[in-house]
């Protein structure tokens, strides 16, 4: 077993699962049978490239790591919960003779990540299938690796998803997964002179509304792996902090996602912070777009599991 050194995490409490609602804040959101608007779409196509542009060191770190525990022999990965393709294309890119199945329960981010599959002249690496992955990956038997990267919190029954992610992976194939605690900070302690802590305590808030909407977030994911019948071979939490200067990005992706948690806690946290944060938004002297003192923060999880070679 080669855990690294910093595995220090803890596991949140979370509620029954339900359905997360239409109006998914999260930021990582596009949960199954949710019919989401254009505007929604668009709005989760924008975060996840922004993240994927301002993490790139962390995905190549982490997809390093996998390389070096599958020893070779990778001819076909899954992504699980594709989005934009992100994963699926630095997979493509760390094994250069595999091939991509990437799942999607949004036919919309499928056709998008093909477009640009195609664009990159990968298509003919990439292969698509829509479905819901927390009821099995339909016919896959052969997967050297399933990779999902931010999507199986999303599903109703983790258990029955990784069954389903097992049953994918032939015998000794792995199964990746990276989660996040939630969006991205970006604000210093003291963004807003006389409301200190601002983002802290709006997190806070948002917890509340996590529990109900995303309840697997900050779930377990080796014990959950061990139960399913996989040997997690790594886990791994890295505190990431990015300090000016920032890419250019930085700001826009703040604004996306603070404009989402000021609309996820309409109603739902004091009000002189809601106005404090719509403040940061309004396009004025202090929006966080033009700002140059963000900090980004933001905890990436990975745990490597493997499919026992004894198993059939
Ligand atoms: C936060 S995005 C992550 C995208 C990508 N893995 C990444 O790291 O950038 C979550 C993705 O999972 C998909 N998704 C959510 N629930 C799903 C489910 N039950 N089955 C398949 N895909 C799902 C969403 O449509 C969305 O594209």
């Amino acid at each position: 077993m080669t855990r690294s050194a910093s595995h220090d995490r803890t596991p949140e409490p979370h509620s029954p699962a339900h359905h997360h609602g239409h109006g998914d804040h999260h930021g990582h959101g596009g949960g199954h049978g949710h019919a989401h608007t254009g505007q929604d779409d668009a709005l989760l196509v924008a975060v996840l490239d922004l993240d994927a542009e301002i993490f790139a060191p962390y995905l190549t770190a982490v997809t390093s790591r996998i390389a070096e525990l599958a020893g070779g022999g990778v001819s076909h990965v899954v992504d699980l919960g594709a989005g934009t393709g992100t994963g699926t294309f630095a997979l493509l890119e760390r094994f250069p003779g595999a091939r991509v199945t990437a799942v999607d329960s949004s036919p919309e981010m499928l056709a998008l990540l093909v477009e640009r599959a195609r664009a990159k002249g990968l298509g003919d690496r990439v292969q698509t299938l829509e479905t819901d992955a927390g009821t099995g990956l339909a016919g896959i038997t052969d997967a050297d690796l399933v990779w999902a990267s931010a999507s199986l919190h999303h599903v109703d029954d983790p258990a029955a998803a990784l069954a389903g992610v097992r049953a994918a992976l032939r015998p000794g194939g792995l199964a990746a997964v990276a989660e996040m605690d939630g969006m991205p900070y970006f604000l210093p302690e003291a963004a807003v002179a006389d409301r200190p802590g601002l983002e802290a305590r709006c997190r806070e808030a948002l917890g509340a509304v996590d529990a109900e909407q995303v309840p697997h977030l900050g779930a377990d994911w080796g014990t959950l792996l061990a139960a399913a019948g996989l040997a997690v071979e790594h886990e791994h939490t890295e505190p990431l902090e990015l300090r000016p200067p920032l890419p250019a990005q930085v700001g826009d992706y703040a604004h996306l996602v603070l404009g989402r948690i000021r609309g996820a806690l309409e109603g739902r946290a004091d009000p002189a912070d809601l106005d404090a944060l719509s403040a940061l938004l309004d396009g004025g002297p202090g929006d966080v777009r033009h700002r140059e003192d963000l900090v980004v923060r933001s905890t990436r999880e990975l745990w490597v599991a493997r499919r026992p070679a004894d198993t059939a």
